[in-house]
C-alpha cells in the first residue's frame, strides 16, 4: 500500500490523527505502522454505525423443551444424542479467544486457577466432561479451540504443559480469530505503544469464518460432522456436546438447538431466546423494552424468561449455507489499555472506549428453527465473568461445590 493510500483510507474513516507523529517516528516504526494500517479492516467502524440502526421485528414468546418434558422424554432424547456421537457426527467449539476485562485475570480465563485445596482450571473442567463422553460414546468429540492474538500462545503453552489433561490431542484443533481496531468513546481508535494501534479480538460470532478461514472445513467434512456444540469457556459447569441435548435438538427437527434457563428476575442481564418476524432471534438485556421485560403470562411467569447461556448447537448445513455471512458489529463498551499524550501506557479502572465485536447470538437469527432447550441453573451454568459480585469466581465456586466438585 502506498503512503497516500493509507493516508486515503485513514481519511475514509476519519482516523487521520494515526499519522499526527508518524515523523517522530524511526524508518522501521514508520514501516510497522503502515502495514498494520493496511492489515486492520477500518470498514467495521462503518458497519457499527449501520448495525445500530437496525431495525428490530416484532418479537413473539418462543415454545421451548421445558425441565418437565425433558425429564419425561430423557431416555428416547439420550438415546438419540449417543448415537449420534457414538457416529462420530457430533464436534465442540470452544470460545475462547476473549479478553476477559471484567474479570481483569492476566493470562487466558480458561487456564486461571479456581481451585481452593487443589490446582483447578476452567480447561480442566472442560476436558473431564469431554472425557466423560467419551467414555460412554466409545470416541473422542473432535474440539476446535478459538483463541486470538490475546490468548493463542499462552493458551496452547497451557495445554500443552497439562497435556490435554489426558484427552487424546490429535482431536483437538486450535485456530486464531481476528482482531480488530478499537476506539475512544469519539470513535478515534487508540494507540497502545509508541506507533502502535491498539487492537482487541473481534467477537466470538466470527468463530465459523475464522474456522473457514484455518481450513478447517476440511477437516470438519473428513470426519463426518453434522453438528457443532459451540460453548464458552468460562461457564465452569458447562455440560459439552450433551447426548440429551443432541437428541432433543435431533429428534425436534430443528436446524439449531440453544441451551437456556428460566430467567432469575426481569432485569437479570442476559440475552433471551425469542421469535422476531417468526424466527428464533436473541434479544439482549440491554436492547430489551422494560414492558418487555416484565410482561408476564396468566400463571404468574415472565412471558419472555429463557435468557441463553451460550451453549449452541449448529447444523453443519445451516453453517455451510450462512459461510461466512456478514454479521452485525457491535460497540461494546470497555476498559482498553491505551498510551496517553504523555506517553505512558494506562491500564484504566473504567471503561474508556469501544470494543467492535460480532457476536455469536447473531448466528441464532441466521437459523430457521432454534430449539430452546432449557436446563437447570444451578446444574448447568456458573460463569465466571466479574471480579466480584454476581458471576465471579466466588459464585460459581458455590455452584461448583452444590454441584459436587471438590475444589
Ligand atoms: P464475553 O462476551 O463474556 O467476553 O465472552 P470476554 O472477552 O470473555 O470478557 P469481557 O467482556 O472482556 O469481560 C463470552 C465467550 O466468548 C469468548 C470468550 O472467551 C468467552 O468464552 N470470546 C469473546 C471470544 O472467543 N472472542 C471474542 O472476541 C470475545
Amino acid at each position: 500500500m502506498t503512503f497516500e493510500a493509507i493516508k486515503k483510507k485513514l481519511a475514509d474513516y476519519d482516523q487521520l490523527h494515526i499519522l499526527e507523529d508518524y515523523e517522530t517516528l524511526t524508518p522501521q516504526a514508520q514501516a510497522a505502522l503502515c502495514a498494520q494500517i493496511g492489515r486492520l479492516d477500518f470498514g467495521i467502524l462503518k458497519t457499527a454505525a449501520d448495525s445500530e440502526n437496525n431495525r428490530r421485528g416484532e418479537f413473539a414468546p418462543p415454545s421451548a423443551m421445558s425441565l418437565s418434558e425433558i425429564d419425561a422424554r430423557r431416555k428416547t432424547l439420550e438415546k438419540t444424542g449417543l448415537e449420534a456421537l457414538a457416529a462420530g457426527t457430533v464436534g465442540a467449539v470452544l470460545l475462547a479467544g476473549g479478553e476477559g476485562t471484567r474479570l481483569g485475570y492476566d493470562g487466558p480465563k480458561g487456564a486461571m486457577n479456581i481451585g481452593e485445596t487443589r490446582e483447578l482450571s476452567l480447561y480442566e473442567l472442560h476436558f473431564e466432561n469431554l472425557k466423560k463422553r467419551m467414555a460412554i460414546s466409545g470416541k473422542p468429540i473432535p474440539l476446535f479451540i478459538m483463541t486470538s492474538a490475546s490468548t493463542d500462545a499462552e493458551t496452547k503453552a497451557f495445554l500443552e504443559e497439562k497435556e490435554y489433561f489426558g484427552y487424546p490431542k490429535d482431536a483437538v484443533w486450535l485456530f486464531e480469530q481476528d482482531m480488530a481496531v478499537c476506539t475512544d468513546f469519539s470513535d478515534k481508535v487508540f494507540f497502545d505503544a509508541e506507533g502502535h494501534i491498539a487492537e482487541s479480538p473481534n467477537g466470538n460470532g466470527g468463530w465459523f469464518s475464522s474456522m473457514l478461514k484455518a481450513g478447517l472445513l476440511k477437516t470438519v467434512e473428513q470426519l463426518g460432522i453434522e453438528w457443532l456444540n459451540v460453548f464458552a469457556v468460562d461457564n465452569a459447569l458447562q455440560q459439552i456436546a450433551d447426548p440429551c441435548f443432541v437428541g432433543a435438538v435431533i429428534e425436534s427437527g430443528s436446524e439449531s438447538g440453544a441451551k437456556v434457563v428460566g430467567k432469575a428476575a426481569p432485569d437479570e442481564r442476559v440475552g433471551v431466546l425469542c421469535l422476531e418476524d417468526g424466527k428464533p432471534s436473541i434479544v439482549e438485556y440491554f436492547e430489551m423494552e422494560k414492558e418487555m421485560s416484565e410482561r408476564r403470562n396468566p400463571d404468574g411467569s415472565l412471558t419472555y424468561r429463557y435468557g441463553v447461556i451460550l451453549n449452541y448447537l449448529f447444523s453443519m448445513k445451516r453453517l455451510v449455507k450462512i459461510g461466512g455471512a456478514n454479521l452485525p458489529i457491535h460497540k461494546a463498551k470497555k476498559k482498553i489499555p491505551y498510551r496517553n499524550t504523555d506517553g505512558e501506557r494506562v491500564r484504566p479502572t473504567d471503561v474508556n472506549g469501544y470494543k467492535y465485536e460480532t457476536l455469536v447470538l447473531d448466528m441464532v437469527r441466521l437459523q430457521e428453527s432454534c430449539l430452546a432447550y432449557e436446563v437447570s441453573r444451578e446444574a448447568e451454568f456458573a460463569p465466571i465473568k466479574n471480579r466480584d459480585g454476581v458471576d465471579s469466581l466466588d459464585t460459581a465456586r458455590i455452584l461448583l461445590k452444590n454441584a459436587g466438585f471438590v475444589l
